[in-house]
């Protein structure tokens, strides 16, 4: 586990005597949130899995995006939209500096501290309230234990960007943190970078991220998308079809992990347990965003398993260069491109 970013943070953690096991110190919080934001009018239909194949392809033609492919979006609301939630998180330790973590599409919270036997030496929880910090994992609108949303006008980045904006805020006056780092995976990483530019944070982490979606069409493609209620509508009847997950363990192993570097079993549980569909319209409201990276003035830790499909194409060495170069206002950028991961 890399915690370099442990420097960053400084001084204001509370003393610990030893090492804290995460799940002696952690409880849950329901978190009442209230956006109000513009929304994006999406043009696409998902009702089954021929719509679920068709979408793939739209989001993965060599053109996709431009003018002969347009992104799925019709408008924008003319004036912000209000929706209110409710967010189901957890706070580990009682540091006074926070890591706030923020899963990617098709996760859920659970893999920042899994709880498969042996899970603690790849829980990032424990690492981090064991140097001192405390963290406040949650689930995404939408996803797992937090409040359902629609796939299509709820479940858009704006309105998850706002959401973390609040989380921010709860962290800095329900919790009196004194400090309060973003930690993304992936889709996380890119609303941990939204949320930075737009509300005052100390640090920045974040990982499965390049700064760059062209990419991401293998990841997309290689994922088999499937609509979740009809996949499995034991764990997910309730969604509406606008829901999407992957086929089966190997689709996603295709996806996150890569080998010599990982355990089978890890990936059968990140597939079976950690795994959760995610709203079609997190999409095309992420691509037709533009984040604007020189806002962020905190500084900026950049950590990539070198072999990372989604973010990198399969291969990370290099390519951080001008990953760097979208901080252009951060304290300090610092990239990791070759740890052995995917
Ligand atoms: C895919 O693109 C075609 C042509 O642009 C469009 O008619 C169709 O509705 C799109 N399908 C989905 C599921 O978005
Ligand atoms: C930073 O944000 C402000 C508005 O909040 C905007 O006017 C400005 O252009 C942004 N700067 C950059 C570098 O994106
Ligand atoms: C990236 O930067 C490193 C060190 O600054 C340099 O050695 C390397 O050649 C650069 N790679 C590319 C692809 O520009």
């Amino acid at each position: 586990m890399h915690l370099s970013f442990a420097l960053y943070l400084a001084t204001a953690a509370w003393p610990l005597s030893g090492v804290v096991q995460a799940s002696e110190t952690c409880r849950h919080i329901n978190i009442p949130v209230s956006v109000s934001v513009p929304r994006f009018e999406l043009d696409t239909t998902i009702n089954n899995n021929w719509d679920a194949a068709t979408l793939t392809f739209n989001f993965t033609r060599r053109d996709a995006g431009s003018p002969t492919a347009p992104l799925p979006i019709s408008g924008v609301t003319s004036t912000p939209v209000e929706s209110k939630f409710t967010i189901s998180a957890k706070l580990c330790g009682t540091g006074k500096s926070i890591l706030i973590l923020t899963h990617g599409i098709l996760e859920s919270s659970l893999y920042w501290n899994p709880g498969f036997p042996g899970g603690e030496s790849y829980s990032l929880v424990s690492a981090a309230v064991a140097a001192g910090y405390s963290t406040l994992t949650y689930d995404r609108v939408g996803v797992a234990s937090s409040s359902p949303a629609n796939s299509l006008s709820e479940a858009q980045f704006g309105v998850e960007t706002a959401i973390l904006n609040q989380l921010v805020h709860y962290a800095k006056t329900t919790i009196s943190a004194s400090k309060v780092a973003l930690v993304g995976h992936s889709y996380g990483s890119y609303l941990s970078a939204a949320t930075a530019s737009q509300v005052a944070v100390d640090a920045v982490v974040l990982t499965g991220f390049s700064g760059t979606l062209q990419f991401f069409a293998p990841f997309l493609a290689g994922s088999n998308l499937r609509v979740a209620r009809i996949q499995d509508p034991l764990r997910w009847g309730h969604l509406d079809s606008g829901y999407l997950t992957s086929s089966d363990v190997y689709a996603e192993a295709y996806g996150f992990f890569a080998e010599p570097f990982f355990e089978h079993r890890v990936a059968e549980w990140n597939f079976n347990v950690d795994s959760q569909p995610f709203g079609v319209g997190g999409l095309p409201s992420l691509l037709a965003t533009e984040i604007p990276y020189g806002n962020i003035t905190a500084p900026v830790l950049v950590l990539q398993g070198q072999y990372d499909l989604p973010s990198c194409g399969g291969n990370c060495l290099g390519l951080l260069n001008s990953t760097s170069e979208l901080f252009s206002n951060a304290k300090v950028v610092e990239t990791v491109d070759d740890l052995p991961a995917g």
